[in-house]
């Protein structure tokens, strides 16, 4: 079994995308083990993002990710990873494979609806950075 940190984004939240998103985990083998709604203050999404701070993108980021509310859960499953970014599909919706979240729901590259962690040692970092482990069940 292993864990990825999920996020659904701003524009998915505004849109009331919670439920539709969260089933496709459900239904694809990730099952949500930890659970919170939040609005990221700028230091938590730039801290969050840091690794991408030199990018062109940043502000921009910042400033959706700050917008509205967001939903950050941790997934289990096997291969949890790999297997949420394949449900996700690719950054830009416009690359997105058939039947994935972001070909779905996402408005563009920025606006993309889900975050999903790269590999398992970054989806241990980011699940510490939002949660302990004793909210973990
Ligand atoms: P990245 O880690 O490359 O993608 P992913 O979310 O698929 O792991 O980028 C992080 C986020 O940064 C991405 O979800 C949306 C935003 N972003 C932009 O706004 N513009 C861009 O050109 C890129 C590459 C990313």
């Amino acid at each position: 079994m292993e864990r990825t940190l999920s996020i659904i984004k701003p524009d998915a939240v505004e849109r009331n995308f919670v439920g539709q998103i969260i089933s496709r985990f459900e239904a694809q083998g990730l099952r949500p083990v930890a659970m919170r709604m939040m609005h990221l203050s700028q230091k938590e999404a730039e801290g969050f993002y840091a690794v991408h701070s030199e990018r062109p993108f940043f502000k921009d980021l910042v400033s959706f990710m700050t917008r509205s509310p967001v939903v950050v859960m941790v997934l289990e499953g096997e291969g949890a990873v790999a297997r949420n970014r394949e449900i996700m599909g690719a950054t830009n919706p416009e690359n997105a494979a058939e039947g994935t979240i972001r070909k779905d729901f996402a408005k563009n590259i920025e606006e993309n609806s889900v975050h999903g962690s790269d590999s398992p040692e970054n989806a241990a970092i980011e699940i510490a950075y939002f949660f302990r482990s004793t909210e973990i069940c």
